[in-house]
């Protein structure tokens, strides 16, 4: 979710009223997931290298994320919305992990849409994270180094039990992954939207996914395409 900063700077505002703005256009994009076939949806909130910025913002976008959960926790279980946390939870403070907590409990047996926020998350820290897991499993005996796969990684991380994101889109005009999903993201589809994130209107989310759902995946092998059959 990129460009809040720039919306607002575009308009002579503070950044804060720009991440205000992403805000409120998180619950339109949750809201509309449903209808337009999406299962699941991962919004990327803060990164592990999001603490780098001025004090004052970093405190500014715990406030609000505070602020989303206070609202909406009871909104989004009785909309049947199952809320799961990406990231590493230990920096953040104790009254927004046990919000997180409670939602992630409060909605587990929900089944309308499997919304993630990823907090504190980096890919590379979450590879490190399960390779500690890992590393602990062969220590008790638990795992055998020659049992260890593909699919003992995607266990160890914050995504076990979940698929791998079929399309990943970017706002703001970058060109980049962020540190999203370096696992994950081996053969996602990219969408790079020109609108900050305060402009993705479920419009233009539902444009991004028609032109997703319009490419042809081959996930490195050979699919017959329709137009190739016709020849
Ligand atoms: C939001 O946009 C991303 C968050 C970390 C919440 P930015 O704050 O990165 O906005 P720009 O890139 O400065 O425009
Ligand atoms: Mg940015």
């Amino acid at each position: 979710m990129d460009g809040n900063g720039r919306w607002a700077a575009k308009r002579g505002m503070p950044r804060l009223i720009g991440h205000k703005r992403g805000a409120n256009r998180v619950k339109d994009i949750v809201k509309a997931s449903p209808d337009l076939g999406v299962d699941t949806l991962t919004l990327y909130a803060f990164s592990t290298e999001n603490w780098k910025r001025a004090a004052h913002e970093v405190e500014g976008l715990m406030k609000l994320f505070r602020g989303y959960l206070q609202n909406h926790l009871l909104e989004l279980n009785e909309k049947n919305v199952r809320v799961r946390f990406f990231g590493d939870p230990t920096p953040l403070a104790a009254d927004i992990r046990k919000q997180m907590d409670f939602l992630t409990d409060l909605t587990k047996d929900n089944t309308l849409l499997n919304l993630n926020i990823a907090i504190n998350y980096g890919g590379r820290d979450e590879l490190v994270r399960a390779i500690r897991t890992i590393a602990r499993q062969v220590s008790t005996g638990e795992t055998a180094i020659q049992d260890i796969g593909e699919d003992t990684i995607s266990d160890a991380l914050d995504t076990r039990g979940q698929c791998d994101p079929d399309l990943i889109i970017r706002t703001a005009g970058e060109l980049r992954l962020s540190n999203f999903m370096t696992w994950q993201s081996a053969y996602s589809e990219f969408a790079f939207i020109k609108e900050s994130w305060p402009d993705f209107t479920p419009e233009v989310y539902e444009a991004t996914l028609v032109n997703f759902r319009s490419r042809t995946r081959q996930f490195g092998a050979v699919v017959p395409r329709a137009a190739d059959a016709t020849e």
